[in-house]
């Protein structure tokens, strides 16, 4: 076996991270540990985790619930269509496959939302199967190692990466090594300030050797993120707040969510063709940014208080809901954020009123 696999799987052994709950799980669980993982960090994911095998301990279970409570449970750690693909996975798995995970690459592949990479690594990790991974971290870690420079989302480049990847796979301890290399990703070969006096594979790292390590990856050009803007709109009735069910694709697909207003529009029009009325008081909250990968949204939330519930809207797609209870359903994280402080200034004033009186 090569150097650098002798160096990742005898140091993954001793430093490695080696108490997650889905190391040594079954291929369901490694599944959703992968999927989960994609864009969110370890510590985030954890109580996620935990709380999914909770509600959905196995694919029967999964495909068995309805998207709501899927999307529900997955509330808070984003981009959704990663719970919609889960979801319909777990049904085409009870449909074409009588229920077990597939073994094999080629199937794993072909599942919803299962790109190579990932692919490789539910291969690896629940089936000992030899096939290289190459997420963001491992990018990291072979630009550097390699010395490989330019852009990892170049076609030209990622092929180079890949290529490596492969040539740099041991025959054994696949599992170990795949991890290994996560772990030196996250733990050592950090994008900032990496820790190479603790680095296994320190002495042949050609970015090491040639004090380059700062340089590389190179990385994305950056272009400006387009800037976006809307009001938020938090009706409230008492302590009902008004959600409306975003449409299947798209951003937030499936979710709920508060009624959105482009810039520029006024409220009142707005309020009195969509809801039949005004509000009596209406309020503006601090605006705060959201960001997406591929933007930022600027957000203003917009209080208005209603003394009944205005009508036209008991129709599908919207509903009222207390804000405890809104803060149970399916609903993304700045909306999330916003009930969380209505909440608390509605319990604020009920404590100070019993207070008075
Ligand atoms: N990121 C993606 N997969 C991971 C895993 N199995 N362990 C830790 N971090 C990961």
């Amino acid at each position: 076996m090569g150097y650098f696999a002798t160096r990742i799987i005898a140091w993954q052994r001793q430093h490695g991270r080696n108490t997650l709950p889905w190391q040594g799980a079954d291929a369901y669980r490694v599944w959703l540990s992968e999927i989960m993982l994609q864009q969110t960090q370890v510590a985030t994911v954890l109580p996620y985790y935990q709380n999914f095998l909770a509600h959905f301990p196995d694919i029967a279970t999964l495909a068995a619930a309805d998207e709501e409570a899927v999307l529900t449970h997955w509330s808070g750690l984003g981009y959704y269509s990663r719970a919609r693909n889960l979801h319909r996975t777990a049904r085409d798995i009870m449909q074409h496959h009588d229920g077990k995970f597939p073994s094999t690459f080629d199937d794993i592949l072909a599942l919803p939302g299962i790109g190579r990479s990932t692919a490789a690594a539910i291969c690896a990790l629940a089936f000992h199967q030899r096939h290289a991974i190459l997420d963001g971290n491992v990018k990291r870690v072979l630009a550097r190692y390699c010395a490989i420079a330019g852009y990892s989302g170049d076609k030209k480049i990622e092929v180079q990466l890949w290529q490596q990847a492969e040539a740099l796979l041991p025959q054994q301890n696949i599992a170990i090594y795949t991890q290994g290399l996560m772990d030196l990703g996250t733990l050592v070969c950090k994008r900032s300030k990496p820790l190479c006096t603790l680095c296994p594979v320190q002495t042949d790292c050609a970015a090491y050797q040639t004090g380059q390590t700062a340089q590389l990856p190179t990385p994305r050009p950056r272009k400006p993120l387009p800037q976006k803007h809307s009001t938020f709109l938090l009706l409230l009735n008492g302590s009902d707040i008004l959600l409306q069910k975003r449409p299947p694709s798209g951003i937030w697909g499936g979710l709920w969510c508060l009624p959105q207003v482009e810039a520029g529009q006024n409220i009142d029009t707005y309020c009195m063709q969509h809801f039949g009325g005004m509000a009596q008081k209406t309020i503006a909250l601090p605006v705060f940014t959201h960001t997406f990968t591929h933007f930022n949204l600027h957000i203003s939330p917009l209080l208005l208080h209603w003394q009944h519930q205005p009508r036209q809207t008991q129709e599908p797609g919207s509903m009222w809901l207390d804000v405890q209870e809104a803060l149970g359903a399916a609903i993304p994280t700045p909306v999330r954020k916003l009930l969380q402080d209505i909440h608390t200034t509605l319990q604020e004033s009920a404590s100070q009123s019993i207070n008075i009186s």
